[in-house]
């Protein structure tokens, strides 16, 4: 089979495209036929090897997929020939064929396309995790976004629109507007202007962003606001001054969804049964920006190095995966 493999941490363009041998499934994972996977920016950082979870090289990249299981143990809830989305913990998902930890997997619902699926499992959970569980975003409340036309951005405006909140997205361009826009929220501000007082005062930001504008962020929060900090795509990590936490009651929280759902596997499953909801409702519709065959995936990530990432970027691994 064909696969993406890391072979030194010197950026994207060190990727090789190779010929190797299928993975074996374990006593407790499927074997999926790989589809389309999703590229997001931890696989950027590893391909740096600045990200947490360290992999030696050489090794097959890519965190999330969607495809069609080949093999499923025994008993198993998903069976051979369902569509499914799933998250691969250690890597693997930019390849032909890839092997995931069975309660990492879900049914793909049947409204959503292979290349939606590969869009979901972790920017959704993440949104939801960050949103439901750490900010506890109530409906009516107003809800912020930075990035929102990224992939937890889109991810972000769609969970909080099934939670019933009002959105305000945070984006740098007019390209990036429409997405927002596009994706569901109901305001969108531009990050280079005064976002503060055209978004004014929110309830909630989901901040995958960071850098210079989290303290702008930290005084856009209302009383009792609740700031959850996702990534620092801007690159410098923020600090805060606690006093300014007291003088109005507000949060700065965190979410760090892979730790918490390796702790916590029926978590996990309880989300998917609420994003499976949001599908039905129309509020979750994953939005797939660019997508390039599997050869392509450094591309891909020189996407998002430039900031040229617009809703989820797919590898797709045959003609046409729909
Ligand atoms: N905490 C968790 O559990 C969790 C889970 C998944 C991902 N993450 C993290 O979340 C972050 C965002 O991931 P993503 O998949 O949403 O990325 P993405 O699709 O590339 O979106 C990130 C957005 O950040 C903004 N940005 C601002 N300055 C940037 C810069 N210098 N370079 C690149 N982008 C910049 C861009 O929006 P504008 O151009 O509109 O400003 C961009 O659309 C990453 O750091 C990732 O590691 C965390």
């Amino acid at each position: 089979m064909r696969a993406v493999r890391v072979i030194e941490l010197t950026g994207p363009k060190a990727l090789e495209v190779v010929e190797i041998e299928e993975p074996a499934a374990g006593s407790d994972e499927l074997l999926v036929d790989v589809r389309a996977a999703g590229v997001s920016f931890p696989e950027l950082l590893q391909t740096r090897g600045q990200y947490q979870l360290k992999i030696e090289p050489p090794y097959t990249l890519g965190g999330e997929l969607a495809g069609v299981v080949r093999a499923a143990p025994a008993g198993s809830e998903i069976a051979p020939g369902d569509r499914v989305t799933a998250f691969a913990p250690f890597g693997g998902a930019f390849a032909e064929v890839a092997v995931v930890p069975r309660w990492m997997a879900f049914r793909l619902p049947d409204a959503l396309s292979f290349e939606q699926g590969a869009g979901y499992l972790m920017n959704y959970h993440t949104a939801h995790f960050a949103l439901a569980r750490r900010a506890a975003l109530r409906a009516g409340e107003t809800l912020l976004v930075h990035g929102a036309a990224g992939g937890t951005g889109t991810a972000a405006i769609q969970v909080g629109k099934g939670l019933g909140a009002r959105v305000v997205g945070v984006v740098s361009s007019d390209e990036k507007e429409r997405v927002a826009r596009a994706a569901g929220a109901d305001e969108v501000v531009r990050s280079e202007g005064d976002w503060r007082t055209a978004a004014g005062p929110v309830d909630v930001i989901f901040d995958p962003v960071g850098g210079a504008r989290f303290d702008e962020s930290v005084r856009a929060l209302a009383p009792e606001g609740r700031l959850v900090v996702i990534g620092f795509t801007e690159g410098t990590i923020p600090s805060v001054a606690v006093n300014r936490l007291l003088f109005r009651n507000i949060s700065v929280i965190g979410a760090g969804w892979g730790h918490f759902a390796f702790e916590h596997p029926e978590y996990l499953a309880e989300v998917a049964a609420d994003l499976e909801r949001m599908v039905a409702a129309g509020h979750v519709d994953p939005v797939v920006g660019r997508r390039y065959p599997l050869e392509r995936a450094a591309d891909a990530l020189a996407d998002l190095d430039g900031r040229r990432g617009l809703g989820k970027i797919v590898l797709y691994t045959g003609e046409e995966s729909g």
